[in-house]
């Protein structure tokens, strides 16, 4: 037997929520954990240097195989050493499987059993993407932890759908554990799915922690449904995780949906909210949502946030980062992603500190106090 990809170690958990503190050690570096991992999924984190996503505490970033498979083409990032060289990033990479990304983009999708056919965003041209070939690409592109192959069926679609849909995708998540070449230096993880169907969730856990995966994401989820839905999801199915493995809850990364997520034990967030709302002038700050765009802050001589150590806040204005956005100047969108990738960052610093005191209840009711999520 050779040595697993990753190791989780679970450092504490805090004594009200249980939420963990760990170490997650990758071939590319250890880091604290719960962590918010920038998304990347042209093999860049849009509009970031890696230089300042290291100097800003980033240590994990995501990517994306269906983008990356369209473009440049997996050969070409392996030729290039792989994801980590290509992009001149030397910590943690995750690459998602194109299974979310062929439902979510791609139209004229026929899912069968073998795979699924639908057509390249971009060109139109007619694709099929299998679990072995998705495996193919993510070895190729050589990220740290790589995702199975998976379907991720609409949150409100009939209870026959998902549950054929979940036993589908264990039958994917084991044909890629087939297909795995290098799971001594790639962890693969096993995707979750089941909807809001508290006993098809529970079922397809067990079925995937019964093949052993080195960790464990959860699907389906900030798709449309409520946050109390996504929280109920999360209080029935983490349980049934094993202790020992990490827990990635993806495509989720508002700032409630993280702190909500890490007192029901997940240790992994990714999310594009961040860097999209940035782009068009909205920054996320310690006293909630500032659309600086607006013409209030035309003459408004203060950082983003007055309590925020990014380099935007430590050396501009919300005068000049607002003159920059509607202008289009692209350092106006680079300043406003620094920010809110910096504010997530810390946020989940923040968390960190409140699991180790113990004072993570305390730590949610302030936030989302400060924020404005507890207005009515
Ligand atoms: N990203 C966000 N949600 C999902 C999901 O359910 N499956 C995959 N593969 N990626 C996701
Ligand atoms: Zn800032």
């Amino acid at each position: 037997m050779t040595e697993p990809a990753i190791r989780y170690e679970l450092i504490k958990e805090e004594k009200n929520t249980g939420a963990r503190l760990g170490i997650l050690h990758t071939p590319h570096g250890s880091f604290e954990t719960p962590i918010y991992m920038p998304v990347g999924t042209l093999a860049t984190v849009k509009g970031l240097s890696p230089e300042e996503l290291k100097d800003m505490g980033a240590e994990i970033v995501l990517s994306n195989t269906y983008h990356l498979w369209l473009r440049p083409g997996e050969d070409i990032v392996e030729e290039a050493g792989g994801l980590h060289k290509f992009m001149n990033w030397d910590r943690g990479v995750l690459t998602d499987s194109g299974g979310f990304q062929v439902f979510s983009l791609s139209d004229m999708r026929k899912i069968e059993e073998e795979g699924v056919h639908f057509r390249n965003h971009i060109s139109g041209e007619k694709l099929f993407l299998t679990p072995e070939k998705a495996i193919q690409i993510e070895n190729a592109l050589g990220a740290d932890i790589i995702m199975s192959f998976d379907e991720c069926p609409d949150f409100h679609h009939s209870y026959d759908y998902v549950k054929n849909s979940i036993n589908r995708t264990t039958r994917w998540a084991e044909r890629g554990l087939k297909a795995h070449q290098r799971p001594d230096d790639q962890a693969l993880f096993g995707i979750v799915q089941g909807a809001g169907y508290k006993d098809l969730r529970i079922q397809h856990a067990r079925d995937l922690v019964s093949l052993d995966f080195p960790g464990y994401s959860i699907g389906g989820l900030s798709v449309g449904e409520t946050k109390d839905e996504m929280n109920s999801v999360l209080d029935y199915l983490t349980p049934e995780l094993p202790k020992d493995k990490p827990r990635y809850l993806m495509g989720v990364g508002s700032p409630d949906a993280l702190i909500d997520g890490v007192i029901r034990g997940v240790d992994m967030f990714d999310c594009v909210l961040a860097t999209r709302i940035a782009r068009n002038g909205t920054c996320m700050t310690s006293t909630g949502r500032l659309v600086v765009k607006n013409a209030q802050y035309a003459r408004d001589f203060r950082p983003i946030d007055e309590n925020c150590d990014c380099y935007t806040c430590r050396n501009y204005t919300r005068a000049y980062v607002r003159h920059l956005i509607k202008t289009d100047e692209l350092f106006g969108m680079r300043l406003a992603s620094i920010h809110n990738v910096y504010f997530l960052l810390e946020l989940m610093r923040n968390v960190r500190k409140a699991i180790m005191d113990d004072q993570l209840l305390e730590f949610r009711e302030d936030f989302f106090e400060r924020y404005g999520y507890n207005k009515p």
